[in-house]
């Protein structure tokens, strides 16, 4: 048996959490032979509810859970962490200005990001799940400056996942013989999901590429793209409640596919919001949604893609956003 690994999940008395946790300690991320230590923080208040998550936790009897650490303290949960995910975030109350938003962010991913630079491994994988995603993310990489900039990602999986759906849907394949979306750029009703590069793997075996086989621009430029970009929010209308098990799953492929690699042959990728190296003209030091590959443990930005206007102008846009935030977080952080 493997020695245990430290996990460390934040809003680990939220909804998310309440999946995200127990697929984690299930092995369906870092594998059915890996020990887990669990370091699960919440805020003050939440450590009543956080208490009987851990009761459940424990009734699973699961056999890689060595132990669990249930904290407020991010110096604590952050303790020698191999694995984390950063999934608690201030969410928007009734009339919270978006600026306000960001601030309260700020705080937290800057306070959380001294925490890993302080406590945790140098080798810690950082997957940023709480929203705004990218922005805190990177909040949290600029305050951890003794960490490698490439072990900090944030979550697009939830839009790459989506389109696949999406696509299988209209298409009548299964979700797995959807190869190449690409959502890019910002978690947000911005982000572009592009099926330029993306192909279906037809029952006959023949393979198509995504716009022929559906055959219908005028659907993948507006249903398509504004079904993926307000699908957040229509599962909110729904369930009055905000994407918690898939949201879950998303993060679990994120990780999943970010320590144990995406297929050997490279030929197929994933999104993944990363530090841009200036990768298709997006600026550097942004945490932008880009297609990659990912081996040993490191992902690589898929290079060379064609891109046509339609796809710029909607890569520059929801690269705009990012770069006001930014500008905007980062006046809060004096950084
Ligand atoms: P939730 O409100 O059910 O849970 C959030 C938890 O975070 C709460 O228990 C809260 O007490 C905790 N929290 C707040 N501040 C904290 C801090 N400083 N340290 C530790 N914990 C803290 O929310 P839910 O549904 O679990 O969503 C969590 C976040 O994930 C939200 O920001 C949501 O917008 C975001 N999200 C991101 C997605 C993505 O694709 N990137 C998809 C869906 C949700």
């Amino acid at each position: 048996m493997n020695s245990p690994i430290r996990v460390c999940i934040t809003g680990a008395a939220g909804q998310i959490a309440y999946s995200l946790i127990f697929k984690v300690a299930n092995g369906e991320v870092f594998g059915i032979d890996q020990p887990l230590i669990l370091q699960l923080l919440d805020i003050t208040p939440m450590m009543g509810v956080l208490a009987g998550v851990e009761m459940e936790i424990r009734d699973c009897a699961f056999p890689l859970v060595q132990k669990i650490i249930c904290t407020d303290d991010p110096t604590v949960a952050f303790e020698e962490t191999d694995y984390a995910f950063l999934v608690g975030a201030r969410p928007r109350s009734q009339g919270m200005e978006r600026k306000d938003l960001l601030k309260a962010n700020a705080q937290i991913f800057k306070q959380q990001g001294e925490a890993i630079d302080k406590k945790a491994k140098k080798t810690i994988k950082v997957l940023v799940v709480g929203n705004p995603a990218n922005t805190n993310c990177l909040i949290c990489q600029t305050c951890a400056p003794s960490i490698p900039p490439e072990n900090f990602t944030s979550m697009s999986r939830l839009d790459h996942n989506r389109m696949i759906s999406q696509l299988s849907e209209r298409l009548n394949v299964n979700n797995d013989q959807i190869f190449n979306v690409i959502a890019w750029g910002n978690h947000s009703s911005t982000q572009y999901p592009d099926v330029s590069h993306a192909y279906v793997k037809k029952s006959s075996g023949e393979i198509q590429k995504i716009k022929e086989a559906v055959n219908d621009d005028n659907w993948i430029q507006n249903d398509f793209l504004v079904k993926n970009q307000q699908r957040g929010a229509e599962v909110i209308k729904a369930r009055k409640l905000s994407s918690a098990a898939s949201a879950a799953k998303a993060a679990c492929d994120h990780m999943h596919d970010w320590v144990q690699g995406t297929s050997k042959d490279k030929k197929t990728w994933v999104s993944m919001s990363v530090l841009s190296d200036g990768s298709y003209g997006i600026t550097k030091g942004i945490f932008y949604s880009f297609p990659v590959t990912c081996e040993d443990g490191k992902y690589s930005i898929v290079k060379g893609l064609e891109i046509d206007e339609f796809s710029r102008t909607k890569m520059d846009l929801t690269l705009k956003e990012l770069t006001e935030e930014k500008e905007e977080a980062f006046t809060f952080l004096k950084i």
